[in-house]
């Protein structure tokens, strides 16, 4: 072949590549432009404005981010401002908070389904508001389907049953008000279900123990009843999340494989079964606010994962042996609010282990004046008498466990704790993201110099704001992780060891894939402990970020806990802290 021939060739494709690219482009393009129209111009999208280059070669924000392949926009996701709940939504845009009258979900989803490609697609707090169109299906490819954080009611589309190669369906956060769908079991790939938040009713539909990818279900927040099927076949599953439901049946066997059972706030009654002490990889369960009854199997406090148990408000009796034994990783258990009688089992007694141990408002024989008044407990004394043929006094220890404890913690029988919603989260970030183990790191001691340095000495333009527990700032280490530091200011009156003990606690319940807590600074412990003022704890920190931004797909980022400064999980641990001035 002669070399004019070659490079006629060579042309003749450079050509056609370029003007085939260029055909692409343009029409899907004008998809992209037509969307941004639909949305009424969110400002995650300004730079599309003016914009001539390719827009598959736009830098992602945490906001907005496209992923083209073979010219084709595969990868799309738009995140605004417009936080998705307002206390009344009748199904009609809400000025300022839905997107406006004239916005059609059915055109703006006739639109988007001409990005056939797309396999991931987040639309997250945009103000989307209607009943999702069936035509969602078209979109054929899709692998990650999230819309949280909107407006859309009714059913979920039936249709959505064909989108096959689904692995991650999220829909936190809408106002979606049919029965779950029983369909699910269609979506034979789908490894993260999460409908957190909706107003969806019936009853738990069996036929989602049939997907035996799941790892994840999060259903909280719904107006679910009746019973809960036998959960015990999905042996891949991690995350159960049914929290502030009506369920009312007994509890179920779970699967064997569950790190996080969060069942609070139903009405679940019956004994917590024995299965439960099968659950070897369990670490976070939560079941306070239920009608459970019985005395809790001594196997559950033993099990080798289990970091965190919320056994709270419930109406469980009967005694705990003395010699109950307590798993390595325990370091947060609430019985508080039951009818159980007799000592607190060593293992439990906060005064000799890390650990935090919430038991007001039994019938214990400590610490009496936070138990029931007597009258209430001769009556459960008697029950538990009949149901085990022995009665057990009550004795007063008063005082034995104040001394060297924070009383306030100890006592307190409010049955929030360390916020399972922290857990719930924490746990389908993980999983969407799909990170590797990265072992847990003890969380860092930093420096002060280190903080003012990445703080520009606590700057008024590093305040992000002020939360119930201290202010925040953000910052930049040297290394160029962003931080995100909270500060504190510490009652004199309780101990730094207290504080330490604490600051171990958090380290343990944090999942090790999650980077949240880096560590900690505390102003003044190195002389003189009764001089310690300030604390530090050390975030990681996406600017502008949202745990969703970091769902599945774009891995520039470790997902990171930036929502958990917001909630404010620290607020029960620390407490006994003062909010600085
Ligand atoms: C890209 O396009 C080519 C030719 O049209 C096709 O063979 C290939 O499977 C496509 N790749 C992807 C990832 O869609
Ligand atoms: C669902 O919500 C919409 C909008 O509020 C309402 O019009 C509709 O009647 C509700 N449907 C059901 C089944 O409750
Ligand atoms: C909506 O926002 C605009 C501009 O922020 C404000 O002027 C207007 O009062 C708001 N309307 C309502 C109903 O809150
Ligand atoms: C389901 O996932 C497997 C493994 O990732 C893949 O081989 C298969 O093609 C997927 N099925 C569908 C319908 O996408
Ligand atoms: C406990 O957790 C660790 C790390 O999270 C894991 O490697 C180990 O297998 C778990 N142990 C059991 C008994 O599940
Ligand atoms: C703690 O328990 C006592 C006695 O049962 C009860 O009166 C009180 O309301 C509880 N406090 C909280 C915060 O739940
Ligand atoms: C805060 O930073 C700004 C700009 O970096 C600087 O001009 C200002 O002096 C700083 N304020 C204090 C109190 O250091
Ligand atoms: C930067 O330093 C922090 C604190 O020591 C550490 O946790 C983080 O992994 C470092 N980041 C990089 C990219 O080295």
């Amino acid at each position: 072949m002669g070399s004019s021939s070659l490079f006629a060739i060579v042309f003749l494709s450079w050509v056609f590549f370029i003007s085939r690219t260029n055909q692409l482009q343009t029409y899907e393009s004008q998809v992209l432009l037509q969307l941004r129209k639909h949305l009424e111009f969110p400002v995650p999208l300004d730079i599309w404005e003016n914009y001539n280059g390719d827009l598959c070669n736009l830098a992602s924000t945490p906001h907005m981010s496209i992923t083209c392949q073979n010219n084709s926009v595969s990868e799309l996701k738009i995140m605004g401002d417009k936080l998705g709940k307002v206390s009344e939504f009748y199904g009609s845009a809400v000025p300022n908070q839905t997107l406006s009258k004239s916005f059609s979900i059915d055109s703006f989803v006739t639109t988007l389904t001409r990005l056939t490609s797309l396999r991931v697609l987040g639309l997250v707090s945009l103000g989307i508001w209607g009943p999702l169109p069936d035509k969602i299906h078209r979109l054929y490819s899709l692998e990650v389907l999230d819309m949280s954080s909107n407006f859309m009611f009714g059913s979920i589309p039936p249709q959505i049953s064909r989108l096959v190669k689904l692995h991650t369906l999220i829909f936190d956060g809408n106002f979606f008000n049919d029965t779950v769908p029983d369909w699910l079991d269609s979506l034979t790939n789908l490894t993260v279900l999460s409908l957190k938040n909706n107003r969806l009713k019936g009853q738990f539909p069996s036929s989602i123990c049939r997907i035996m990818t799941l790892t994840g279900i999060a259903l909280s927040h719904n107006e679910l009843s009746g019973n809960l099927p036998d959960m015990s076949t999905l042996s891949g599953l991690h995350l159960l999340d049914l929290r502030e439901n009506h369920l009312d049946s007994e509890l179920p066997s779970l699967p064997k494989g569950l790190t996080t059972g969060l069942l609070s706030k139903n009405s679940f009654s019956g004994k917590i079964p024995e299965q439960f002490g099968e659950l070897y990889q369990l670490q976070h369960l939560d079941l306070s606010n239920n009608f459970l009854t019985g005395t809790p199997p001594d196997v559950l406090f033993s099990l080798p994962n289990i970091s965190y148990l919320n056994l709270a408000s419930n109406k469980l009796s009967g005694l705990l042996p003395n010699h109950l034994s307590c798993g390595d990783e325990l370091g947060f258990v609430d019985i508080s609010s039951n009818r159980l009688v007799g000592r607190l089992p060593s293992c439990l007694d906060t005064t000799s282990n890390n650990r935090i141990v919430k038991f007001g408002g039994n019938c214990l024989s400590i610490d009496t004046q936070h138990q029931h008044p007597e009258s209430y407990c001769k009556e459960a004394n008697m029950e538990k008498g009949r149901s085990r043929g022995e009665a057990i006094g009550r004795y007063r220890s008063r005082g034995c466990m104040e001394q060297h404890t924070s009383p306030k913690i100890v006592q307190d029988n409010s049955t929030s704790g360390i916020s399972s919603e922290f857990l719930a989260n924490a746990r389908i970030i993980s999983q969407a993201a799909k990170l590797g183990s990265q072992g847990s790191i003890a969380g860092r001691v930093f420096p002060l110099e280190e903080l003012e340095e990445a703080t520009n000495n606590f700057n008024q333009s590093s305040f992000l704001g002020e939360g119930s527990i201290g202010k925040l700032y953000k910052g930049r280490l040297e290394n160029g992780t962003y931080v995100a530091v909270r500060s504190l200011t510490l009652l004199r009156k309780y101990s730094i060891r207290n504080l330490k003990m604490r600051l171990d606690l958090l380290s343990k319940l944090r999942h090790p894939h999650l980077v949240s807590l880096l560590g900690h600074c505390i102003d003044g412990s190195g002389q003189d402990e009764s001089t310690a003022s300030r604390v530090f704890l050390v975030y990681e920190y996406v600017p502008n970020g949202n745990f969703r931004a970091h769902l599945s797909g774009q891995r520039k980022h470790k997902p990171t806990l930036s929502f958990l400064i917001q909630k404010n999980v620290c607020t029960e641990v620390y407490g006994h802290m003062h909010k600085q001035r």
